[in-house]
């Protein structure tokens, strides 16, 4: 599919829910005793694979045709053996979150996905889950496929976080749901703290306090938690998407409604105001215990800037859209720190490199990032075939890419959208991106 050199682009739109809060929403649902009812759920595969995965173990899990989603769980401890493998597909969200549930119940479970998940590295859940107990065994590198044969009892554990990772952090707070005592995660460097603030929310006793910047999160085990209501706000990742594209399309002014601001996600509109950006929080509230906006955007004459490192956790799925903007800012973007981007759907650091390079920007490739020489406005050359990789997200920002470009930038495979982001195309329409295609 070709992205090409776009009109201004105008109106209102809404993204899908958030993905992070849409598979905790799912899983915590499924470990509560009656029915919760969720709102704004995002319906990608990603999300609907760690649904499968809940039904799977036991839990009923229902839409109606307005996309109210309701979920019977079996309470904590009573998730059921599942009778085939769990198939994850492109989702590391799913895997690492759901090997911390299997880790403390009396089942065993198969983890299988597509080519990228297999790839992606699962020691580091598999280290402090075995610690817990569990009996994991891998295929050659600590990947995809693997098998968790959960304990019961489960050891609760005290674990100082060696990556930046919220997905580790609540693969053991999942682990610890079932265990008796309390799990203890030290978290030196912040990340997303959906678990926490859901965990909450459904009545577990958990505890955050910050010592010498530290967070230590405290949660007891063999927890009862109640059903909810819960209503998802739109993702913020997925946002950016549209946002960065008003951004360049010189004209452009868009309003996307309903989208979680939560700080330790809105780091990407932080750097883009820094950038220069004319970017506004409207109407600022707060949903389901999640901060939200309206995110208001004009188009902006940016400025390169050196990506302060330490704000990566908060937009670590950001970069290659930022790297998109940075190319038609004035003057270069350094970004560094970010070496983790080269494990995730593919090694974002090559991909936005190589991708960047083939639509004629100038970049540099360092071990732990990259450098864009933005070209200050100017349209960018394009007129290249960009491959997705599997990649929903660099799929997504060489689509934005090809709306500021001279010639058409054509993706080799847009399905990987469908794991966050099924109306991206459509979306882009609606604002009038598809008049230049
Ligand atoms: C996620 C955490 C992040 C992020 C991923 C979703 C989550 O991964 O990249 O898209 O929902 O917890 P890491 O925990 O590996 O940084």
């Amino acid at each position: 599919m070709s992205f090409a050199a776009a009109p201004p682009l105008s109106g209102t739109v809404r993204v899908p829910g958030d993905k992070s809060i849409s598979h905790r929403a799912l899983m915590l649902s499924a470990l509560a005793v009656g029915t919760s009812r969720i709102t704004g759920l995002l319906e990608g595969e990603d999300v609907l694979a760690t649904a499968a995965a809940m039904r799977a173990m036991g839990a009923v899990i229902a839409r109606s045709p307005e996309g109210l989603w309701t979920v019977n769980g079996v309470g904590v401890g009573g998730l059921l053996q599942p009778e085939a493998a769990l198939d994850m597909g492109n989702s590391g969200t799913s895997t690492r979150l759901l090997m911390g549930l299997v880790a403390s119940h009396p089942v065993t479970a198969t983890f299988t996905g597509d080519a990228s998940l297999t790839r992606r590295p699962m020691a580091r859940v598999i280290d402090p889950l075995m610690q817990m107990g569990a009996d994991i065994t891998a295929a050659p590198g600590g990947r995809l496929p693997l098998m968790v044969r959960g304990a019961c009892p489960a050891v609760p554990i005290r674990y100082r976080l060696p990556v930046a990772s919220a997905q580790v952090k609540s693969a053991l707070l999942l682990a610890g749901l079932n265990t008796p005592g309390i799990t203890h995660v030290e978290e030196p460097v912040p990340t997303r703290d959906h678990s926490e603030r859901m965990l909450k929310g459904f009545g577990a006793d958990l505890t955050v306090e910050v010592e010498n910047g530290v967070r230590h999160i405290r949660l007891h085990g063999e927890a009862e938690l109640s059903p909810q209501t819960i209503e998802v706000p739109g993702d913020p990742s997925s946002a950016a998407f549209p946002v960065v594209a008003a951004l360049i399309v010189p004209g452009s002014s868009i309003r996307v409604e309903n989208v979680g601001i939560n700080p330790t996600r809105s780091g990407l509109y932080e750097v883009l105001r820094m950038m220069g950006a004319d970017l506004a929080f409207a109407d600022q509230r707060v949903v389901g215990g999640e901060p939200v906006a309206d995110i208001v955007v004009r188009h902006s004459a940016l400025t390169g800037i050196e990506v302060p490192p330490e704000i990566a956790p908060a937009m670590i799925d950001e970069y290659p859209v930022l790297a998109i903007a940075a190319a038609m800012a004035a003057g270069r973007t350094v970004m560094r720190g970010i070496e983790e981007l080269r494990v995730k759907e593919s090694d974002r650091i090559a991909a936005m490199v190589a991708g960047l390079r083939a639509i004629g920007v100038a970049v540099e490739e360092l071990p732990d990032g990259m450098i864009v020489e933005g070209r200050g406005g100017d349209p960018l050359p394009g007129g290249a075939t960009i491959a997705s990789l599997l990649d929903h997200r660099i799929a997504m920002s060489f689509a934005v890419a090809g709306l500021a470009s001279r010639a058409p930038v054509t993706i080799d495979d847009m399905s990987p959208v469908a794991t966050s982001f099924p109306d991206f195309v459509t979306l882009l329409d609606r604002l009038g991106a598809g008049q230049g295609r």
